[in-house]
């Protein structure tokens, strides 16, 4: 069976005591660790900037996936790329289709010759057939399942059939590109997702506010 990735989506974190979350995740069978950069403009919310990477990367023993959602991502990935203490444990960023207008493939270029893999996210309205331009330039595709900005939102149906389609592209192309969805993943949606080719799944909320986020973590990997 292929591997099942889950990362647990920061956000949904209690702020006021984030050692505990970060010590928990450390514990579970989490593979890797979701940090949503947003600016407020690329989104209607912020959530923090590039610093809390220094602060996960002192504690947290998993590597970190970053999902930017900012407006001029190029600023953001400077401050991560060259910034040892940020860029320490990354090991994936990803950058959105719809926030660069005229320099996605030298971003994704930026990105990988730093050494990290590069992933773009496509947000629930943007059409998949974009993939075909840039497949032989990216390690991961993010497909967005709700609309950015916020954690706890249900999620869009639409992601069913474009899994489908996404999973199809790429083993047409035999390529090794990992296949995400993020937003409302829970307990009773991840077999599905799974079963359908994502290979990574997001999930913030049903996580961070089940009475037991390792349990949680546990079976969404198993189920
Ligand atoms: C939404 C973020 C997600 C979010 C997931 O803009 O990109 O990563 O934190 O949280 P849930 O699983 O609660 O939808
Ligand atoms: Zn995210």
């Amino acid at each position: 069976m292929k591997k099942r990735i889950i990362s647990p989506s920061i956000l949904s974190a209690n702020f006021l005591n984030l050692e505990k979350d970060i010590k928990l995740i450390n514990k579970s069978v989490a593979d890797l660790i979701h940090v949503d950069i947003m600016d407020g403009l690329f989104v209607p919310n912020i959530s923090f900037g590039t610093f809390i990477l220094k602060i996960l990367n002192k504690y947290l023993l998993k590597p970190i996936d970053v999902h930017l959602m900012t407006i001029n991502p190029e600023k953001y990935i400077n401050e991560i790329i060259h910034d040892k203490y940020k860029r320490k444990n990354i090991k994936y960023l990803h950058i959105h289709y719809e926030s660069c207008s005229s320099n996605l493939i030298n971003l994704i270029y930026t990105i990988k010759n730093s050494g990290i893999n590069a992933g773009i996210v496509l947000n629930p309205h943007t059409p998949l057939n974009i993939i075909e331009e840039i497949i032989d330039y990216i390690d991961f595709i993010l497909l967005m399942s709700v609309n950015p900005g916020f954690s706890g939102q249900k999620i869009i149906n639409n992601i069913y059939s474009k899994l489908k389609k996404a999973r199809k592209i790429i083993d047409k192309k035999n390529k090794k590109i990992l296949i995400g969805v993020d937003g409302g993943v829970n307990l009773s949606n991840c077999y599905k997702l799974f079963s359908l080719g994502a290979d990574v799944l997001i999930s913030g909320n049903a996580i961070f506010l089940s009475s037991n986020p390792i349990k949680t973590i546990f079976k969404m990997k198993n189920l």
